[in-house]
């Protein structure tokens, strides 16, 4: 009967291998087992999973082995695509449909016809769309926008979504036939935190990887190394991981790289302040995201002059109560600070900011605007940017600012 443990395993490394898609838990396992079943059908595929967790890796091997792989993958990202404009972007339009269609333009679904859409962040599209992509699932066809004969493809739905779609059709912001018909072949990617066996795996590909890539030396990783590695909660998974290997593995170059080390770049992670000065952006993150370090940098700052203020207030005054004197003038500067527990609430990311009288009654929706403003101002109310420096859909971005009354400033 030979040993099934050797089969399992020899069987997990193969389909790792061959869908360039790493790691052993059983989490990941079944995942592959479901990827070499579906991929080469023309079945469409649900990928659920945190940002950062290897969904449009998954996506990706996908289409690379079905029977459309010399065909196209076009990826689209839901979420980035104004509500106004999606329509047209996928289904395309006709010439006149809308001022400013001077052409006939080609929407995703056709650049993508005789291979696989990817349909990222699915659950930002808004509901009037969601009916049209349910038809494009059942009947294969669409109505480019301002035209009235209806148009057919070829074209494999893979659709992800960092959202629990459930939830969002409890609340009525996805539709339930929609979600019916993309759930049947659900492939869900584990949260790195759920599949810390991996992380040793990973950690040394990654950095073996990027030494090769970089023609510099990587001896390894201590044992310590890999396990407060792997004890790490990596909010931002699998990219989260990647970007901090191949960033020590270049910094680092030469010796076996041991717990301390591990410290000191975690450490650089969590407090933008007391980054390694060896380390003023991270050396393979794109322009948006060293924008983002360097707001949160800022804000962090603010923080700490915050709390430097709030130590001098806390030294030089007693406590008093707030309205006992009724014929003096109320002084908010003379008022004792409550403790600032916006911290715990929040985790290192989201920095207090504000107005140190305010410190510890903020609710994370009001530290949530400001840093959306701030955020805003800094790229000059560039929707797009702000959305991509604060890692949040566009659509949530427009969202919120609507939510919470945000107006541009002259
Ligand atoms: N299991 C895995 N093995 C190797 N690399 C992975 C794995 N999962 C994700 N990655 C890598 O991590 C990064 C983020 O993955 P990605 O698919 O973009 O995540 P998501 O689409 O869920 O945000 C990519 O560089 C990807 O190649
Ligand atoms: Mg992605």
């Amino acid at each position: 009967m030979g040993n099934p443990v050797y089969f399992e395993n020899n069987r997990t490394e193969t389909l790792q291998r061959k869908f360039g898609i790493l790691g052993k838990s059983a989490g990941v396992q079944s995942m592959l087992e479901t990827i070499e079943q579906v991929a080469p059908t023309d079945i469409s595929v649900l990928i659920a999973g945190e940002s950062g967790s290897g969904k449009e890796l998954v996506a990706s091997a996908i289409h690379k082995y079905s029977r459309r792989a010399h065909k196209p993958f076009v990826i689209v990202n839901c979420g980035a695509i104004p509500a106004g404009i999606i329509e047209s972007e996928l289904f395309g339009h006709k010439k006149g449909a809308f001022t400013g269609a001077q052409n006939d333009r080609k929407g995703y679904f056709q650049s993508a016809d005789g291979g696989t859409i990817f349909l990222d962040e699915i659950g930002e599209t808004p509901l009037e769309t969601q009916v049209k992509l349910l038809r494009v699932l059942e009947q294969g066809e669409f109505l480019p926008v301002g035209s009235s004969t209806s148009m057919r493809v070829d074209v494999r739905i893979v659709a992800a979504s960092n959202r629990n779609l459930e939830k969002e059709v409890d609340v009525g912001s996805f539709r339930k036939d929609l979600y019916y018909r993309l759930k049947a072949i659900t492939i869900t990617v584990p949260s790195l935190r759920n599949r810390r066996e991996d992380i040793p795996i990973l950690a040394n590909k990654f950095a073996s990887d990027c030494a090769i890539r970089n023609q510099i030396i990587f001896k390894g990783f201590s044992d310590g190394a890999l396990k407060v590695m792997s004890q790490h909660r990596w909010p931002g998974n699998i990219r989260e991981l990647k970007n901090f290997i191949e960033s020590m593995v270049i910094l680092e170059k030469g010796g076996v790289i041991r717990t301390e080390v591990i410290y000191r770049y975690l450490n650089a992670e969590s407090s933008p302040t007391e980054l390694n000065p060896l380390l003023p952006v991270k050396l393979d993150r794109n322009v948006d995201q060293a924008e983002r370090e360097l707001i949160l940098q800022q804000l962090f700052m603010l923080r700490r002059e915050i709390a430097e203020m709030k130590a001098v207030i806390d030294q030089g005054l007693t406590p008093r109560p707030k309205v006992e004197n009724n014929d003096e003038e109320y002084n908010p500067d003379l008022e004792v600070l409550p403790d600032d527990h916006s911290h715990e609430i929040l985790g290192d990311e989201v920095p207090t900011i504000l107005n140190p009288h305010l410190l510890g009654t903020l609710t994370a929706a009001q530290v949530e605007k400001e840093l959306i403003m701030r955020t805003l101002e800094r790229f000059n109310f560039n929707k797009r940017k702000t959305a991509q420096a604060l890692q949040m859909a566009e659509r949530t971005l427009y969202r919120k600012i609507k939510e919470y009354e945000i107006v541009k400033e002259n």
